[in-house]
């Protein structure tokens, strides 16, 4: 069966910035794809946000990916992600979004660096984790995930990208993912890393 829309299954506006760069570089050969239409949840009528309840990455993202391609009859792309410190166990982890509850982006920042205050460099270890998923309407999965490590840094820096990108040094490029311009990270990150796998998967529908 062939369609000739994608979903892009999330309501935070800077993943959807995201999977929509990538996939434009990864997917879309004009000539080959032209009828290829990536849609988001702003195509719809308001839709309620599915709550992420899961305790796991793959679980948040099959959950989202399938109740969108069901609900809106279209292939669904959905991701979950989060970011894991070593020297918190691993927290905020599948957390990340609900990480010290209702506050904003730059007091969960603020918090984490709190919590790693005193910690040296060397024991600032994290990592990105991605796990996304394409759902079919008749239920079919396909799932991947990506991971990028560096060190949560002592200080923010830079204002690019979203969420926790401002204090996750990427020693390779000597840079928070909130230095970079977006072409950079989108080379990269976990997310991207998920969706290139992927690639093969979406491809075979349009
Ligand atoms: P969720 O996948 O909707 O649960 O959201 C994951 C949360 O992890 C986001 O709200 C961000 O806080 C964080 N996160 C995931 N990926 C990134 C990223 O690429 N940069 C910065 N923060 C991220």
């Amino acid at each position: 069966m062939t369609y000739n829309s994608l979903l892009i299954a999330t309501s935070n506006p800077g993943k959807l910035t995201e999977i929509n760069y990538l996939l434009k570089e990864l997917l879309i050969n004009p000539y080959q794809k032209a009828n290829l239409k990536i849609l988001s949840y702003q195509d719809f009528p308001p839709v309620e946000e599915i709550e992420e309840s899961s305790i796991s990455y793959q679980e948040n993202a099959v959950k989202k990916a399938l109740l969108s391609a069901k609900r809106f009859n279209l292939p669904s792309l959905a991701d979950d992600s989060g970011l894991e410190v070593e020297a918190l166990g691993g927290k905020p982890g599948v957390n990340s979004r609900y990480f010290g509850g209702e506050i904003s982006f730059k007091e969960k920042r603020e918090l984490l660096l709190k919590l790693l205050s005193g910690v040296p460099f060397t024991d600032r270890i994290a990592r990105f984790v991605c796990v996304a998923v394409l759902a079919l309407p008749r239920g079919e999965l396909f799932i991947s995930r990506g991971e990028v490590y560096g060190c949560i840094n002592q200080e923010e820096r830079g204002e690019t990208g979203f969420g926790y990108d401002p204090i996750f040094y990427y020693p390779q490029l000597n840079h928070t993912f909130g230095e970079l311009e977006d072409w950079e990270k989108n080379q990269i990150s976990h997310r991207a890393k998920a969706l290139e796998a992927l690639i093969p998967k979406i491809l075979p529908l349009f």
